[in-house]
């Protein structure tokens, strides 16, 4: 390592320590014996583009050799030292059993997970629980919003999640909302959604709640949510956020978004195991939001009654501090220029070529590290398939089909860490010759 990468890395030898240094929690509660953990840390911000640096961080994962994957957006992977500190807590619950989780961790165990999430993300403790994930966190959200009467808007958009939409179309039938789904347009921008937005509200002046991507998993456009929430808010209505892929992706901070509900994931792009998120609900607000089946586990005044997950997966979220700290240690901001640049390492060499059509923006702050493209005209599951398939099977290439855009299917391609700008520049050679380049 030559002295200049070396003066900006070193090793932390514990993964708690990082998380420990900026919440004031300790570990030690949380996941009692740790044992000590590597964990890459940047010391100040990073460029983007200095490839020695940012090969130290592939690194930190195992990645399979077998195909190229630009598939990032299902879930996170592990780094090597969360991986290990998952298997450790597994095997620590196996080995104790009933005894570990009813006497040792217990609840100050969780209450130090939720300590650190919440430092991490801006936000008071008493203001987040912990779920399964961000499609629990959100149905809990949008199917006890309590404010709505029958006969009030419930507004949903094209690019929504499917499990979202699906609540949301929930409250028609239980609730007796009037539920209005309206489509983003396209290509998009920033202005153009606003303008959407503004249409839509006047055209449904009886609209109380919205439901908002933060970044939309067809397309990978980040939603200008704080904008949107205040134009919401003057009209008094409220909003949820989806943030099952921002938190971990781009650099912001609960407040940041202006809204007082929101669900998030754990397990996609901060790394940790998979099944563990969180809902977010603002102080003044919990009573807005119903507890979970007249849950009774804990007070209401208590925002662990918005969710009863029931036995679950313990290990995953008792390794969510290591997640947390290879997060923080690497930093949010140089996290997210690393994987806008990896974004347009390809876009950049496919933007303007006949054929292709890019789904994202290159405005700033309209992207991270996910976009999809189309095949100009293609606009069938079937085409969108095949589009996949050509990539998978021609070109060892990983991607994805997406449905349920207004404008019709597309491809997404969603970077990680451990892609290389070769890996986007093998992509986007591939993309030329299937669009005749
Ligand atoms: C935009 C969006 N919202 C919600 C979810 C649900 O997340 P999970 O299935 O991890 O609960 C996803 C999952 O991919 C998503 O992409």
């Amino acid at each position: 390592m030559s002295t200049d990468i070396s003066r900006r890395l070193f090793i932390n030898s514990s993964a708690s320590m990082v998380v420990a240094a900026s919440t004031g929690a300790t570990l030690a509660a949380a996941s009692p014996g740790a044992s000590a953990q590597t964990v890459l840390t940047a010391v100040g911000k990073i460029s983007p583009t200095d490839e020695a640096f940012w090969s130290k961080v592939a690194d930190q994962y195992l990645v399979s050799p077998d195909i190229l994957n630009l598939e990032n957006g299902y879930y996170g992977m592990m780094t090597k030292s969360v991986m290990a500190e998952y298997q450790r807590n597994i095997e620590l619950l196996n080995l104790h059993s009933s005894y570990y989780l009813r006497r040792t961790y217990d609840d100050s165990g969780l209450a130090a997970v939720r300590a650190q999430i919440a430092a991490v993300a801006g936000v008071l403790p008493e203001e987040i629980a912990i779920t399964r994930g961000a499609t629990e966190a959100l149905q809990n959200l949008i199917t006890n919003y309590k404010p709505l009467k029958p006969g009030d808007v419930a507004m949903y958009a094209d690019l929504d999640y499917d499990s979202t939409q699906y609540a949301m179309t929930y409250l028609k039938e239980r609730r007796g909302a009037n539920v209005v789904s309206i489509n983003m347009p396209e290509p998009v921008s920033r202005q153009g959604v606003l303008d959407a937005y503004a249409a839509a509200f006047a055209a449904n002046p009886k609209t109380r709640l919205l439901l908002l991507t933060h970044i939309s998993h067809r397309t990978g456009f980040v939603m200008p949510i704080a904008e949107i929430s205040a134009m919401a808010k003057a009209k008094n209505i409220d909003v949820i956020v989806d943030a099952a892929h921002s938190w971990g992706q781009i650099d912001f901070s609960i407040p940041d978004l202006n809204v007082d509900f929101a669900g998030f994931n754990l397990h996609k792009w901060m790394g940790a195991p998979l099944g563990v998120g969180f809902l977010y609900i603002r102080k003044e607000r919990l009573a807005d939001i119903d507890r979970a089946f007249n849950d009774g586990d804990w007070d209401a005044s208590d925002i662990r009654s918005r969710v009863h997950s029931g036995t679950t997966n313990s290990a995953n979220v008792m390794t969510v501090p290591a997640a947390l700290a290879a997060h923080t240690s690497l930093g949010a901001a140089n996290k997210q220029a690393r994987l806008r640049y990896l974004r347009d390492r390809w876009v950049s060499q496919v933007r303007n070529i006949k054929g292709i059509d890019i789904l994202a923006p290159d405005a700033p702050g309209s992207y991270g590290a996910i976009t999809s493209f189309r095949m100009t005209g293609k606009v069938s599951k079937a085409d969108n398939l095949a589009v996949a398939s050509e990539l998978r099977e021609k070109y060892k290439i990983f991607t994805v089909r997406r449905g349920g855009v207004a404008a019709g299917n597309c491809v997404r391609v969603s970077t990680a860490l451990f892609n290389k700008p070769a890996d986007l520049d093998r992509l986007a050679q591939a993309l030329k010759s299937m669009a005749g380049a």
